[in-house]
This record gives structure tokens, C-alpha cells and sequence, in this order.
């Protein structure tokens, strides 16, 4: 890809333990201002492909380029361009928040008041200033996490990694671990995300590489593969009352009309349609059989469904 906006890029990563290809051939472009969602099962080969590109193990082969140039090992100043945030949470819990940071900082060669400047920056980014002072074996998960992630924002890195970054997080924290990361999107830095959450990728993305096995098994703006999903359109129906023994059944028989389980109330009818040019045909029916209609709204198709049209398989969790 010859595109300026491009600032780091994989070709042909591999990675072999044993007898098992864990990454086969991976290929990647990010560019500023995007998340790249790198979304698969455990062991799909998410962490493995991150560590390559961080220069945390040693590829079989393949290389990173970071502004189009090949990195050249630990030596090479641009690994200072790359912040990777590590599955595994790294933080020393008799700490307090800021003594953390400023540990990591110091990792990365800062000291003196630019130092200062980028732990208060990163306590911001993390939504703990008020809790700079407290040791972190007293903060919660959701919190611990928001400092781990700050810690590899210390040194202001042009390209953000983050791997599963919000494993065993509460749904507050989560909200703002997704608006920080999206600030920094949107203040031009370059973000690859891996995650196995389908909503996770869904609403963090701008593009996704779908891997499993070591492999990519799909890519493309996040929106567009989903838009490709709509293979089927599930409806939800609420009729005006519980419904009959027979008439998923009876619906059923329409050309293109498949019941589902798992209506919310004993009014409602889930039914997948072949498309939703179906829609009229259904109501019609409905309309024979003297049943109204109270509402109706359809479900968007998830990346689950496309992971399985995709690979015949559902996402482990
Ligand atoms: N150091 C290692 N030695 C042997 N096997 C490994 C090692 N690291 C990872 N694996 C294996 O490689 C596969 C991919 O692992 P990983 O990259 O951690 O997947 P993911 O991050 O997508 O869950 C898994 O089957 C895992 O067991
Ligand atoms: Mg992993």
C-alpha cells in the first residue's frame, strides 16, 4: 500500500511453536487516525502477531515496517513510535497510581518536568487524577486496567497496540477506556486493537481483520463487512396477542421465512427472512389470520453471524 497516512505495516509475519504454524502469513496496514481491530477465538494468533510487531518475540518470518522503512531490532530509535499495551496486566500493586507511571516513564527515558507533563497527561487520559496518589492493590479492575493502558501512553507514541485490552473490565470503565481510545484516534494516532468481543470491534473499529488459526479470514471497513453479512435480516414481531401454538409454523411455510426461538415476550415472534422484501408477505399473512401488529423492529446481524458465514464456526469465548 503506497499511502502516506500509513504508519505501520506487517508483511508476511509468521510464527511457529512446535509443530503448530500459530501465525501463517500475516498482513497488515495501519493508518494514522484509524482503529484497526485485529478480532478473533482465543488462540487465533491475536497476541502472537502484536508481540511480533512490538519486537516482544522474534518473527519466523516476514517483516514491520514502520513509515515505510523495515525496523532494524531493539536498537532502532522509531520503536519509540510504538506503545504496546500487553494482555497481561504489568503494575506494581504497593504503588500508588503515579509512582507507576513514573516508573514506566522512566523506562522510556523521560525525566524532569517532561516527565511530570506526561504522567499528569496519561492520569487524564485514564480518568484516575484524582486517584494519582492511591496504591493500586486498592483500585478495582476496571481502574487497574485504565493505568495499565496509561502506562504505555507515557512516552506519547504515534502508534497505540492493544491487546484485549479490556478483559475482566466493568462495563463504566470499559465506556471510558473506548472514549479515551477514541480521542486519541482522533487526535491522529494510529490504534490496532485485538479483541475476541464482536461488539467490542463493532463499535471501536474503523477496520477489522477477522483471523483464526493464524490466519486472516476477512478484512474491510468494519461497517462494510457487516453490510456484506446481511445474508439474513431477523425481524421481531409484537402482535397484539400471546402467540398461538402454529403460527411460527404457519409462517414458516412462506417462501424465504424461517422462525426463530428467543422472542422477549410471549407476544413477540422472531423470524429470520431471507431478506426483507419478504416483509409484506408476512403481514399479509398475519392480517388473514386476524392477528395485529404492535410493532416491529429488526436486529442488526452481528459479527458473530459474519464469523460464522465466514468460517462455519462460532467465535469461542
Ligand atoms: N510461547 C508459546 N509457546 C507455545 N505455544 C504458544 C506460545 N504462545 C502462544 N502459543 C500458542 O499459539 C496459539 C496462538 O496464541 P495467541 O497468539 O496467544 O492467541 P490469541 O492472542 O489470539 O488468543 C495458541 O494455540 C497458543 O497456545
Ligand atoms: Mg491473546
Amino acid at each position: 500500500m503506497n499511502d502516506a497516512s500509513v504508519i505501520l505495516q506487517a508483511r508476511g509475519l509468521r510464527k511457529r511453536y512446535g509443530a503448530q504454524e500459530v501465525v501463517r502469513s500475516m498482513d497488515l496496514s495501519l493508518r494514522r487516525g484509524e482503529v484497526l481491530g485485529l478480532l478473533g477465538p482465543n488462540g487465533a494468533g491475536k497476541s502472537t502477531t502484536v508481540s511480533m510487531i512490538a519486537g516482544l518475540i522474534d518473527a519466523d518470518g516476514g517483516d514491520c515496517l514502520i513509515e515505510g522503512q523495515p525496523m532494524r531490532g531493539d536498537a532502532d530509535p522509531r520503536k519509540g513510535l510504538l506503545g504496546l499495551v500487553p494482555q497481561e496486566l504489568a503494575l506494581h500493586e504497593t504503588l500508588s497510581a503515579a509512582s507507576n507511571l513514573r516508573a514506566f516513564g522512566a523506562l522510556y527515558g523521560l525525566a524532569g518536568q517532561r516527565l511530570t507533563q506526561r504522567v499528569d497527561a496519561a492520569l487524564d487520559i485514564a480518568g484516575l487524577r484524582d486517584r494519582a496518589g492511591d496504591i493500586v492493590a486498592e483500585f478495582s479492575g476496571g481502574m487497574k486496567r485504565r493505568l495499565h493502558i496509561a502506562c504505555a501512553l507515557l512516552h506519547d507514541p504515534a502508534i497505540v497496540i492493544l491487546d484485549e485490552p479490556t478483559v475482566g473490565v466493568d462495563p463504566q470503565s470499559r465506556n471510558a477506556i473506548f472514549e479515551a481510545l477514541l480521542a486519541l484516534r482522533d487526535a491522529g494516532k494510529a490504534l490496532l486493537y485485538t479483541t475476541h468481543y464482536m461488539e467490542e470491534a463493532e463499535r471501536l473499529c474503523d477496520r477489522l481483520l477477522i483471523v483464526d488459526h493464524g490466519q486472516i479470514v476477512a478484512s474491510g471497513r468494519t461497517r462494510e463487512l457487516l453490510d456484506a453479512a446481511v445474508l439474513a435480516t431477523t425481524v421481531c414481531l409484537d402482535l397484539d396477542r400471546p402467540i398461538k401454538a402454529g403460527l411460527a409454523e404457519a409462517l414458516g411455510q412462506l417462501p424465504g421465512v424461517q422462525p426463530l426461538a428467543g422472542g422477549e415476550r410471549p407476544q413477540q415472534l422472531r423470524l429470520e427472512l431471507a431478506s426483507l422484501a419478504v416483509l409484506p408477505t408476512v403481514l399479509q399473512r398475519l392480517a388473514g389470520l386476524e392477528v395485529r401488529l404492535q410493532g416491529l423492529h429488526t436486529e442488526r446481524p452481528s459479527l458473530e453471524q459474519l464469523f460464522l458465514s465466514l468460517t462455519g464456526r462460532q467465535l469461542r469465548d
